[in-house]
């Protein structure tokens, strides 16, 4: 590993992985691939250690020729490849971009891998996937293991799963060495404020309503970001080639009672006039939302002696305290974004319940 592509580096986990590689290794060069769209911002990769090993380039990953050409001129020997649209609402909204970007993307970086580490087949492609292409848990169901089939019931998971598919027949097909890290919902710094745990810390500190959908009672895997990083460092230096490897947080409370625990936080270190939890709203429901999701990571504490390190209620602090502390981030972020639109567009149509 010397020098490495990433794609969607100015994303939420690819710029905190990209600081996070920055500080592990002293000899990576990264470059860093990133199309810029809605939920990307080169705020995101402010005040980097060691910027000098950080070249941003601006494109996007369905572009082959610009692909080859980075492989070719920066002797590209790792891929990391995070980029894609990540947001379940968005593609429900509009599905096309998905597959544009998470499908062909994904297969024109495996065919610039593949031409570009000829028949050795030198190089490592490390794929990033979610535990939503496993599908919807009852709460008595077992948690989601690498072997449990894909059952992906929205347009992004099901995006995820074929993107995951084809990154698996190029190891099995071209002998391409590849490696997949399936992750449950990560929170933490950067993460743009249309998922749900920094749009509730904006909604709340605005006094604006805190929609939840349907009745609250979802259940997600909590992740810190930085746990996730680490994660993807050790399969980068260990991981087994072929292999996939489940990583979650073991934290899975409601989503009404992870609304709760933030209101409370900023009950405590931020008082207003009411307290917040007041403004929890409940409003329609997502089409297809996936109840439960649960991730069984014992292959990677085994195999990699990887833990998460963060409690949830050490990492939502930190997490709140860190939106609390950026307001100028989340302020040049959304203007620069037109965010007001996406919540017309999400928000607005789904009402009251
Ligand atoms: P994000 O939406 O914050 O960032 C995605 C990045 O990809 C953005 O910087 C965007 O500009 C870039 N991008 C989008 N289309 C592109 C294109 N065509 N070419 C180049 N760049 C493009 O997403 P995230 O939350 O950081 O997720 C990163 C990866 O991790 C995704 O593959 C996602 O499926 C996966 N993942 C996310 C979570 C989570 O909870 N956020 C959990 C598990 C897995
Ligand atoms: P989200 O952060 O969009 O992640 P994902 O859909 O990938 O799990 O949503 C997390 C959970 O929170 C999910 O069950 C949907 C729910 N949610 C709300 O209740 N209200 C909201 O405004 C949002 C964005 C999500």
């Amino acid at each position: 590993m010397k020098n490495i592509l990433i794609t969607g580096g100015a994303g939420f986990i690819g710029s905190n992985f990209i600081r996070y590689l920055l500080k592990k290794e002293p000899n990576v060069q990264i470059v860093n691939l990133d199309i810029l769209a809605y939920a990307g911002s080169l705020e995101n990769l402010k005040n980097l250690p060691d910027v000098e090993r950080h070249t941003f380039v601006q494109g996007d990953i369905c572009d082959a020729d610009l692909v080859n050409k980075l492989m070719q001129e920066h002797k590209i020997d790792t891929i990391v490849h995070f980029a894609a649209e990540s947001h379940v609402d968005r593609s429900i909204l509009g599905p096309a971009p998905f597959v544009q970007t998470n499908v062909f993307g994904t297969l024109t970086l495996l065919e610039a891998a593949k031409q570009a580490w000829g028949q050795e087949r030198s190089g490592h492609f490390h794929h990033i996937s979610t535990d939503e292409v496993f599908g919807s848990l009852a709460l008595d169901e077992p948690d989601f293991t690498e072997s449990t089939p894909y059952d992906p019931r929205s347009p992004y998971s099901a995006s995820k799963a074929s993107s995951d598919h084809l990154v698996r027949s190029y190891f099995h097909t071209y002998a391409l060495p590849v490696t997949v890290t399936n992750c449950s919902n990560n929170y933490g710094p950067y993460q743009f404020p249309e998922k749900l745990i920094p749009l509730m810390i904006l909604n709340a500190t605005q006094g604006k309503p805190l929609p939840i959908y349907g009745d609250g009672l979802q259940i997600r895997d909590w992740l810190h970001v930085e746990d996730h990083c680490e994660a993807i460092y050790l399969v980068l230096k260990g991981g087994k080639m072929g292999e996939t490897y489940n990583v979650g947080g073991g934290n899975q409370p409601t989503n009404l009672d992870l609304v709760n625990w933030i209101c409370s936080i900023l009950d405590s270190i931020h008082p207003a006039a009411i307290p917040y939890s007041s403004l929890i709203s409940y409003v329609r429901d997502r089409p297809g939302h996936d109840r439960r999701y649960a991730v069984d990571s014992s292959k990677i504490k085994a195999e990699l002696d990887w833990a998460p390190r963060h409690s949830l209620e050490e990492g939502l602090l930190d997490t709140v305290k860190w939106y609390l502390d950026n307001m100028d981030w989340v302020e040049t972020i959304l203007k620069e974004k037109d965010y007001q639109a996406w919540l017309d567009k999400n928000y607005e149509e789904r009402g009251k319940k």
